[in-house]
């Protein structure tokens, strides 16, 4: 019996860390720019390491320059969800995606738009392993918004 609990435990523990991570819109139905799929490779994420990020959007609207990202993270701890502050991650306010994002083809016209985000985590501290959740806000001048969620973020460490 307690063999097979443990094995349950077990199947648990492993479905936990290949599920991938997952994701809604939030803010208001009427949001111009909306999520339409996300997908993080590797995930669970390496740190130190590379991640390629896969997001597909749809905007209703041609989206004008800038577009302001507002992201918030914060990391599960044993006292529950925690802010984590500006640093390698972190919760950044990016005043316009679009000299960060070579590949946004900004101004983005209205329509589907999938866009590949290659980054680099190269902080080599185990304090990042853990499990995430993330929200950005977007927003371009003449207030076109969008937002997301996206639960379930894993980190580990190769450490
Ligand atoms: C989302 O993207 C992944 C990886 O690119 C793909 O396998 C999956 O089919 C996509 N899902 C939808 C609903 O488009
Ligand atoms: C977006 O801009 C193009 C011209 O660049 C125009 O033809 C099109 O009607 C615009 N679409 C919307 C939804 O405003
Ligand atoms: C990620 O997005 C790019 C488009 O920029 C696409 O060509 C590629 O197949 C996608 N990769 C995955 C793993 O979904
Ligand atoms: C994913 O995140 C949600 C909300 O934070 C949580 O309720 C759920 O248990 C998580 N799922 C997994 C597989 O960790």
């Amino acid at each position: 019996m307690a063999f097979i609990l443990f094995l349950c435990f077990l199947y648990i523990q492993l479905a936990v860390v290949i599920t991938q991570v997952t994701w809604e819109n939030c803010g208001s139905d009427l949001n111009d720019i909306k999520l339409l799929n996300l997908t993080v490779n590797p995930h669970p994420i390496v740190a130190p390491g590379p991640v390629s990020i896969n997001i597909t959007i749809y905007t209703n609207q041609n989206l004008t320059s800038p577009l302001k990202a507002i992201l918030s993270l914060r990391k599960k701890t044993f006292i529950g969800y925690v802010t984590v502050p500006c640093f390698t991650i972190g919760s950044c306010i990016y005043n316009d995606l679009c000299t960060l994002c070579s590949q946004c083809n900004c101004p983005m016209k209205a329509g589907e738009h999938t866009i590949d985000l290659p980054i680099t985590i190269d902080s080599q501290s185990w304090m990042l392993a853990g499990s995430y959740q993330a929200q950005i806000d977007l927003e371009t001048s003449p207030k076109q918004k969008g937002c997301a969620k996206i639960n379930n973020i894993s980190i580990k460490t190769n450490k």
